[in-house]
């Protein structure tokens, strides 16, 4: 089993032109492709994760990698997160500047280094050292992007906006179960804000007993809620059996997410080793 995102966002029916859509279906296709054949081949969960989010991260349309959002500031800051449901093991990155696929550097963290998170200039070095692909910062400058911050800057209290966080979950055949999640968090953030996506049981979750949960939305509510964990804690201490029941009580768990985070959007995709 294969799933993915492409984020929430404000993306609706009226800005979306046909040609656009063609390309964000083509792109998410391909990257659903490449995770696909990777399982049916019999190979892990964590490659399937791997390599779709990469094909993400490397197309502009989404809000990870090369298609960053700009900060405050006008950098780009990036978060990634990898998840193993067979051994929890785990590797996360904050706010690199310089690495061309964060998720490849976040699994560098989790099978290169004894630790699970390293942030800013300290994960760009190790990024570096572990061989990556390392850019220039000016690798993620995108005109739509940076137009996207200076509406922002021109907005009187201007909240930060959120478009096309990327994520995949999968299910490979030895029945273990993987989590990735990339994204340059919200438009116009500042102080080194860094949100779910990097951030264990947050925005990101795998176990075999439950499920692997990537999430999408305002960071801060699902940080705050822990959303990715309780998704995984709802199927493993309630023992749900029947499916749309369990449906309804997962879009409760996310519901206060979407609720209170104003803008209203927010979502997550899971996968369960007996779905
Ligand atoms: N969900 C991505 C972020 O808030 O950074």
């Amino acid at each position: 089993m294969f799933v993915m995102h492409g984020g929430a966002g404000t993306i609706t029916r009226q800005n979306l032109t046909p040609d656009m859509e063609k390309q964000y279906r083509e792109k998410l296709e391909e990257a659903l492709r490449a995770g696909h054949a990777i399982l049916a081949k019999g190979g892990t969960s964590l490659d399937a994760v791997e390599t779709s989010i990469r094909i993400l991260e490397d197309s502009p349309l989404f809000n990870a990698g090369k298609g960053a959002v700009f900060t405050h500031d006008g950098r780009n800051e990036l978060d990634a997160a990898i998840m193993d449901g067979k051994t929890k093991r785990a590797g996360t990155v904050a706010g690199v500047t310089i690495v061309k696929n964060p998720i490849s550097a976040a699994r560098a963290v989790m099978e290169k280094s004894p630790h699970v998170m390293m942030s800013g200039r300290g994960a760009d070095l190790f990024a570096t050292q572990v061989g990556l692909e390392i850019v220039d910062p000016s690798y993620f400058w995108t005109e739509r992007r940076w137009k996207d911050l200076q509406r922002e800057l021109m907005k009187e209290n201007a909240a930060s906006s959120h478009k096309g966080t990327v994520g995949a979950v999968a299910l490979d055949q030895a029945g273990n179960l993987a989590a990735g999640t990339s994204t340059g968090g919200t438009t116009n953030k500042k102080y080194g804000r860094i949100g779910d996506s990097p951030i264990l049981g947050a925005g990101t979750y795998a176990e075999n007993e439950s499920v692997a949960v990537s999430c999408t939305g305002t960071g801060e509510y699902f940080i705050r809620w822990t959303v990715a964990h309780d998704i995984a804690a709802l199927y493993k201490y309630r023992g749900m059996s029947d499916h749309p029941r369990r449906e309804g009580q997962l879009r409760d768990a996310v519901q206060y997410a979407r609720d209170v985070s104003g803008v209203g959007r927010g979502g997550w995709r899971a996968a369960r080793a007996d779905l």
